[in-house]
């Protein structure tokens, strides 16, 4: 059984806080906050600000995707009791090593992750250091999108590494994912699911969440 995390960025805006407290009432184990700078990605969501005034209406951690250049320079304003992961992208950091050591300080843990274009051996030298690897199966954005089957195999590089070099880091997949594709990710080795428009879309959210979860 894989663990869930729904991303808020399909939620409806105007009423962030009853989204978040509904959400969290359906059996989810984190909720995924997509954060984009309109320079990383074409696309601009929500800042710290926002994410910290869920805070009164969530009942499970924060997992944290920062799509954002250089995100060094904000990965303390992300950093809650709350928060579990905060997770920055390889092609965005200038120097991963510094930007994994400044979350950890922080007591929160550090995820990496890569997009469609991106080989998995990028992070073989990082994966002691890391707590948890991202798998982009669609281009980071925008909800909504085509699932890319392509890059399933990662999530199997990932696993097999983990094993070969004895690491316990967690294998996290997020984009196009719902019940219809969720076995394929979860056979391939997905610990924690990211589902947007999925389960927020769904007409039973919670049928929708037990059958991604599996
Ligand atoms: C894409 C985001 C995803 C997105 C997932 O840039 O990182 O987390 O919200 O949404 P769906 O599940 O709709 O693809
Ligand atoms: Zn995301």
């Amino acid at each position: 059984m894989a663990k869930i995390a729904p991303s808020i960025l399909a939620a409806d805006y105007s009423a962030l806080g009853e989204e978040t407290k509904k959400i969290c009432s359906k059996g989810i184990d984190y909720l995924h906050i997509d954060v984009m700078d309109g320079v990383f990605v074409p696309n601009i969501s929500f800042g710290p600000d926002v994410m910290k005034s869920l805070l009164g209406f969530a009942s499970v951690p924060f997992d944290v995707h920062l799509m954002i250049t250089e995100p060094v320079r904000y990965t303390d304003r992300f950093v809650t009791d709350n928060t579990e992961f905060i997770t920055v992208h390889y092609e965005a950091c200038s120097d991963l090593e510094a930007t994994i050591k400044t979350i950890k300080e922080h007591g929160v843990k550090a995820g990496v992750s890569i997009k469609p274009g991106t080989a998995p051996e990028v992070l073989d030298s990082y994966l002691k250091d890391i707590d948890m690897i991202l798998v982009m199966t669609v281009e980071p954005g925008f909800g909504g999108q085509k699932f890319m089957e392509d890059q399933v195999y990662k999530l199997d590089y990932y696993r097999r590494k983990r094993e070969e070099l004895g690491l316990s880091f967690e294998i996290e997949v997020d984009g196009g994912v719902g019940s219809s594709n969720a076995h394929i990710v979860r056979e391939a080795g997905a610990d924690i699911i990211v589902a947007g428009s999925a389960v927020f879309r769904a007409e039973d959210m919670e049928a929708e969440i037990k059958a991604i979860c599996g």
